[in-house]
């Protein structure tokens, strides 16, 4: 099978589970238990805490079951905390469900939240996120690289905006980290990231903070400084801080990025989706009047794996929510497919894709 569904998930690195497997042999005492075990379980917790917040440029760490519990725990755990600072909350239209469910609660809540519309690539304009801004704003969240079309919105600049407002800023990071640079000198307050789509594990994710203190979302023994209750899952936490240290984007994303986008040009009646100057492992294109699910699945009698958009909206027979905010002609709107790249993906497996593609497009075009 040829896999270019990695931002669904990507497959674990065989040192990435061979981190796991050691840790859970060795030290598998509960790392809040005060024996010596117990002691060496904490050693090993805390080793991958330091480690992972000088990869991520953040002061503290918490870690989550993944990217959704991460943004959870940003969105209403900051909103809570300081709603005596205000009540209003900016996000974008297109983010994770796990950040619109997050702010749809609070503002069942009494909050007030702005989602700003997109362009047609899925950027948010900086003057319309400027001339949102109130007084009683507290916190801005927006995704540095969109999961479906691979817009990059520019988060230092954000940052440096915010920062000079006083306003919190938290950013999904889940489709970025460990792919594009941070600028250290730029970073927001919450970042969230998860260990499988960087060639770890499912179950595994951090929130990084600086500067910003957060109330509990869930309640129990007390772990992660009260933040996060529940036993931490030492080989889970390892294996995660081992694959962030191991990630090296292939730098040869951009030209098959840029090959593909040719090779799709040339078929009439097929729009590109993505943006041009968008992340270049995720490529999202469109074919007119047909639907994508159709191409997936011929693709995959071929055994290319791709998909239709999100791995959560993919299984619901309307557009993402994402396709609607960047209004796609409605003849395009079901035929999007997501191609997504990976560190495993190979120059083999383009050509395969391109083979495939020309083959099950002529098949169901009976041209
Ligand atoms: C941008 C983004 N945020 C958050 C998540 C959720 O991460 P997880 O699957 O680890 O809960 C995903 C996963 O698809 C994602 O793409």
């Amino acid at each position: 099978m040829i896999y270019l569904d990695n931002s669904a998930t990507t497959k674990p690195k065989k040192e990435v589970l061979d981190t796991f497997v050691k840790v859970n042999e060795q030290f598998y005492a509960n790392p809040a238990s005060l024996h010596e075990l117990g002691n060496q379980a904490e050693d090993l917790l805390e080793t991958a805490r330091s480690q992972l917040k000088e990869l991520l440029h953040m002061e503290k760490i918490i870690f989550t079951s993944g990217g959704t519990e991460a943004n959870n725990l940003a969105l209403i755990g900051t909103a809570r905390n300081y709603q005596h600072r205000g009540k209003h909350i900016i996000t974008s239209e297109t983010e994770h469900p796990s950040v619109l469910k997050s702010v749809a609660a609070l503002e069942s809540e009494g909050f007030e939240i702005t989602r700003l519309p997109v362009g047609n690539f899925g950027e948010i304009n900086i003057d319309k996120l400027k001339n949102s801004l109130r007084n009683d704003t507290i916190l801005v969240s927006l995704m540095h690289v969109n999961n479906e079309i691979g817009t990059v919105h520019p988060i230092a600049e954000i940052a440096h905006l915010l920062k000079k407002r006083r306003i919190f800023f938290h950013v999904d990071a889940v489709q970025s980290v460990g792919k594009l640079q941070f600028d250290p000198t730029a970073m927001p307050n919450l970042l969230s990231i998860s260990g499988h789509k960087i060639h770890g594990l499912k179950g595994s994710g951090v929130l990084a903070y600086t500067g910003v203190e957060l109330q509990a979302i869930q309640y129990g023994g007390g772990q992660e400084s009260a933040l996060r209750s529940g036993t931490v899952s030492v080989p889970n936490a390892v294996a995660l801080a081992k694959a962030l240290r191991l990630t090296e984007p292939n730098p040869l994303y951009n030209q098959w990025n840029q090959e593909l986008r040719q090779f799709f040009s040339e078929f009439a009646g097929i729009k590109i989706v993505s943006p041009e100057n968008g992340a270049s492992y995720i490529l999202s294109v469109a074919v007119k009047g047909l639907k994508g699910e159709i191409l997936v699945s011929g693709l995959q009698k071929e055994s290319v794996i791709v998909s239709t958009s999100s791995a959560c909206s993919s299984k619901n027979s309307q557009a993402s929510p994402v396709i609607r905010a960047i209004g796609l002609p409605r003849e395009f709107k079901d035929g999007v497919i997501r191609i997504s790249f990976g560190e495993l993906t190979t120059e083999q497996d383009i050509q395969a894709l391109k083979k495939a593609f020309q083959r099950v497009y002529r098949m169901i075009k009976g041209v």
